[in-house]
């Protein structure tokens, strides 16, 4: 049973593929306030149901003030519910997308979005035994997983332990309280690190610590560590984790850096120019535009095309998301990705324009 859960075949249906890059609509069917500047949208799809990987995210695209914005969100929804899909999205201060989400998104509002990508799931890391350890937002691949174990009856070994700035900035806390009563195998700790206004808060105060580790879960070592939050809470956990001897090989942390995922969508495009981005090097053609421009080996496909004003889908700028992949029909690049893309992908001819850069003269399928 743990192999269901485990293998990523397990989430495949033949009637519901949605690859990476392929850009889809979704209607909004509902709004959830889970706190007060955190809310779940839940989509419908015209191709009736959806398939993933619990931990997967997907690509948004919205046009906001004039300009095409991407933005990757993880999936809060389990793929055992597989007509619904949710994310669950923090309004951050100056984020373009998370904002117009809240201010924009309703029942019947359209989305698109590219399909489902990433490799922090449990399929990365198969154990009998996990511990789930998110701050933030960062809560909401694990809570997908969570969700899927449950749904499939597998009655897992999970010790979840989610840290938020106050109780009341505790994501799904009715939620995961529901599901600890329906397993004795889930146990979750709400780690705070202040009161706020619950100043009968029970629970721990402060940040998660080794020594609070070794107090709820004093089996760590034993378990396989998925972490999920801003950068600085997955460096401390990496720390803490490989301070109390934990293995290393058992680690595994959402490679998605949040900050600069925003930075790098909001990044601007430079006017269309009639003139070459680059001098020398090569020439990159869009078979499907017909248009084209220079670039040389410096830089990536992805910064060439805009600085050429040629916008490419682009999303998280590091090799992680895919919403840059495409095939290149024509010539080669130099690839260094940071899991975006799977093996049977790259076969296809497909690269990601955000980490390759051009060792030949290129034809794109764009
Ligand atoms: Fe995310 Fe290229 S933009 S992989």
């Amino acid at each position: 049973m743990l192999d269901r859960f485990c293998s990523a075949s397990t989430w495949e249906r033949a009637d519901a593929q949605w690859p990476s890059h392929e850009q889809r609509m979704l209607t909004c069917m509902r709004v959830c306030a889970e706190t007060h500047d955190v809310r779940t949208f839940v989509f419908s799809t015209r191709e009736g149901h959806f398939s993933f990987e619990p931990g997967q995210f997907i690509t948004v695209s919205a046009e906001i003030d004039g300009k095409e914005v991407s933005r990757c969100y993880t999936i809060s929804s389990p793929p055992t519910r597989p007509y619904t899909l949710s994310i669950t999205v923090k309004r951050t201060p100056g984020g373009v997308m998370s904002n117009w989400l809240h201010e924009n998104m309703r029942e019947g509002v359209e989305l698109k979005a590219f399909g489902p990508s990433g490799v922090f799931t449990p399929s990365s890391g198969p154990a009998a035994k996990s511990l789930y350890l998110s701050a933030g937002s960062g809560v909401t691949p694990l809570m997908s997983m969570t969700r899927a174990a449950l749904d499939l009856g597998l009655n897992r070994d999970i010790v979840f332990i989610h840290s938020a700035r106050t109780p009341e900035d505790i994501i799904f806390r009715i939620e995961l309280s529901n599901l600890c009563a329906l397993s004795d195998k889930l146990r979750v700790v709400h780690v705070c690190e202040a009161l706020g206004s619950e100043p009968d808060w029970s629970g721990p105060v402060g940040r998660l610590s080794l020594d609070l580790l070794k107090e709820h879960v004093p089996d760590y070592r034993e378990r396989e560590a998925f972490i999920c939050g801003p950068g600085g809470y997955m460096d401390a956990c990496r720390k803490m984790l490989a301070d109390g001897g934990h293995d290393p090989a058992r680690y595994h942390q959402e490679s998605f850096n949040f900050a600069e995922t925003v930075e790098c969508a909001e990044a601007p495009v430079a006017e269309a120019s009639a003139e070459p981005a680059a001098q020398g090097g090569f020439t990159v053609q869009l078979a499907r535009s017909g248009r084209s421009f220079t670039m040389d080996a410096s830089q990536t496909v992805l910064v060439a095309a805009r600085k050429a004003g040629v916008p490419l889908p682009s999303s998280c700028s590091q090799g992680i998301c895919g919403t840059c992949k495409t095939k290149v029909l024509e010539g080669s690049v130099d690839m260094k990705h940071n899991g975006g893309i799977r093996p049977r992908e790259i076969e296809k001819g497909m690269r990601l324009m955000c980490c390759s850069r051009p060792t030949s003269n290129l034809v794109l399928d764009l």
